[in-house]
């Protein structure tokens, strides 16, 4: 009998990855800088990663940095459970698995180039939308005028803190903050991120619209844009589910006919008629 003349790469073995810098950014989340041992990973904003640690377990992670940062990717991780407390604990230079990117819908990068974009961020939902505004801060002549608007619960969850504040200082990126609870200190905008979408009315006119954050946050943003006339083909909506794969087999993350993992994370609103208890 011949032998087989190729080896089928194991979808479930991990690379290595090490780690090139952490900082605690607030109570809770973790920044992190990687390099791959292999070589850059290959990536576009939206996609997502699997990262294990060994005896511990593996999670989904979405890549924060624009593929546009070929030496290294970044990732910022809430603790919550085993795995990403374990994730915390790791120091500079200690390794951990990653499988990915995964995720076929991802930011529509393509279709976007012309275009006006409006991000709409609450907490860690900032996360995933960093990768594709850097993206294109990076490749500035291929868009039309961005706005981000990011809602945070209270001063002391806000991250990335130098980079938004480079945002708000450039004349080609229209950046709107606010947070639920101010203190003496805060002198910007009060109220959950919805309160600054009657400020953007023109920008959404014809606007591809990105929304990334906790689930009750969906709803009422998505009724704001339907009163404002944003068509739902226009509007893309990051979906976070349980997941275990990562690559469409196991179905932990099916929602109908949908699987977040391979058909998102990032969907088109319209797509999710077939799902509507997705949102
Ligand atoms: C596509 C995708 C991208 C993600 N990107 C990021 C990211 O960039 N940064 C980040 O910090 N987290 C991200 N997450 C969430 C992250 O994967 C989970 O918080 C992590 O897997 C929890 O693992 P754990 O072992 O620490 O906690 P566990 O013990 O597994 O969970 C702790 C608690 O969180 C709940 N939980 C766990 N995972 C999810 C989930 N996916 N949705 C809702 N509730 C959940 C559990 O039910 C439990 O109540 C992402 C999830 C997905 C699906
Ligand atoms: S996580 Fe297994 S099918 Fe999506």
């Amino acid at each position: 009998m011949s032998k087989p003349s190729t080896i089928e790469k194991d979808i479930y073995l991990p690379q290595l990855a090490a780690i090139e810098k952490r900082r605690l950014m607030n109570a809770t989340e973790m920044y992190l800088r990687l390099k791959m041992d292999e070589g850059p990973l290959d990536y576009v904003p939206g996609q997502f990663v699997e990262v294990s640690v060994p005896g511990v377990g593996e999670s989904p992670i979405t890549v924060s940095s624009s593929p546009t940062q070929k030496e290294y990717f970044e990732l910022v991780v809430r603790r919550i459970g085993n795995v990403t407390i374990a994730i915390h604990r790791l120091r500079i230079g200690d390794k951990v698995g990653i499988r990915g990117p995964y995720g076929n819908g991802a930011y529509p990068v393509e279709e976007a180039k012309g275009r006006n974009l409006v991000f709409i961020c609450g907490g860690i939902g900032l996360v995933p939308q960093r990768s594709f505004v850097n993206y294109v801060l990076d490749n500035r002549d291929d868009y039309g005028e961005i706005t981000v608007l990011l809602g945070t619960k209270c001063m002391a969850q806000r991250f990335f803190q130098s980079e938004l504040d480079g945002w708000s200082h450039r004349e080609d990126i229209h950046f709107m903050e606010t947070v639920d609870e101010a203190d003496d200190c805060w002198q910007g905008n009060v109220g959950v991120v919805t309160t600054l979408i009657p400020k953007i009315e023109r920008e959404l006119t014809s606007a591809l619209v990105f929304i990334c954050g906790p689930p009750v946050m969906y709803k009422f943003v998505l009724l704001a844009l339907n009163e404002a006339k944003v068509p739902r083909e226009n509007i893309f909506l990051n979906l976070e589910r349980k997941m275990k794969c990562g690559v469409g087999k196991c179905g932990h993350c099916q929602i109908n006919n949908l699987y977040v993992c391979i058909d998102g994370p990032v969907f088109r609103y319209s797509d999710l008629a077939v799902a509507p208890e997705a949102i």
